[in-house]
């Protein structure tokens, strides 16, 4: 693509949700199934980026023409996020990254043996989007999927994590599912898109997306 308001720019999209391993055969993970974030790459790239996709497991097939890097677990995504945004202009951090690990991963598979009960430690997973908060010439999205209390845990985030935006969204309807209604939260204020297909809303969230970059790209 030689055209669109992205055309030269570096996009770095996450996707899907992460595996976190238990043992050799079992993991932790979550329903997230890719939709969303692919259509996002997707809607960035014909607006004429280049876009890196950085997607955990997913159920839907991945988008042409953009480099996809595939991990699996929170760590592995941390990794990769860091080395893409290295060149990038934007983050688009759609992923739903496991906020908690297993503490020790079992080297053989774990045997029920006699038990009525097993015990798995958690340990705390590095917040990606808090970590790079320090890039300031990055242009940050973040995503919010919440199950309650939505627009106050968005506005939290946005400060937080240092964004640009924050796209909430009811988690329970959202993830998995094939269409969505995403809240846009920004410092203006907040803007509600319609329900939507995942490929409808990537669109719309992408101009509104661009637009700010146009914002922030000519101070
Ligand atoms: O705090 P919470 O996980 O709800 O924040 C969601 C946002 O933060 C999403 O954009 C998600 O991709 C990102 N995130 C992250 N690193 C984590 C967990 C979430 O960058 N460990």
């Amino acid at each position: 693509r030689t055209s669109g308001p992205l055309r030269g720019r570096r996009v770095v999209v996450t996707a899907g949700g992460t595996h976190e391993p238990i043992d050799p055969v079992r993991f932790i993970g979550n329903r997230a199934s890719g939709r969303m974030g692919y259509a996002i790459a997707a809607a960035a790239r014909d607006r004429g980026a280049s876009v890196t996709l950085i997607s955990g497991p997913a159920r839907v097939q991945p988008p042409a023409a953009v480099t996809l890097v595939r991990v699996e677990t929170a760590l592995e995504m941390q990794r990769e996020v860091e080395s893409a945004i290295a060149d990038a202009d934007l983050l688009i951090m759609n992923a739903a990254v496991a906020d908690f690990r297993p503490a020790i991963v079992a080297g053989q598979k774990i045997k029920k043996g006699d038990d009525e009960e097993l015990t798995i430690r958690l340990v705390r997973n590095p917040d990606i989007l808090a970590s790079i908060a320090h890039r300031r010439d990055l242009v940050k999205i973040g995503f919010a999927a919440e199950t309650h209390d939505l627009l106050t845990y968005a506005r939290d985030k946005l400060e937080r994590k240092g964004l640009d935006m924050i796209v909430a969204n009811e988690a329970v309807a959202s993830i998995g599912s094939e269409d969505i209604q995403l809240i846009l939260i920004d410092a203006q204020g907040i803007e509600r898109l319609p329900l939507l297909p995942k490929t409808e809303a990537a669109e719309l969230l992408l101009d509104a997306i661009v637009e700010r970059c146009a914002a922030r790209w000519s101070d």
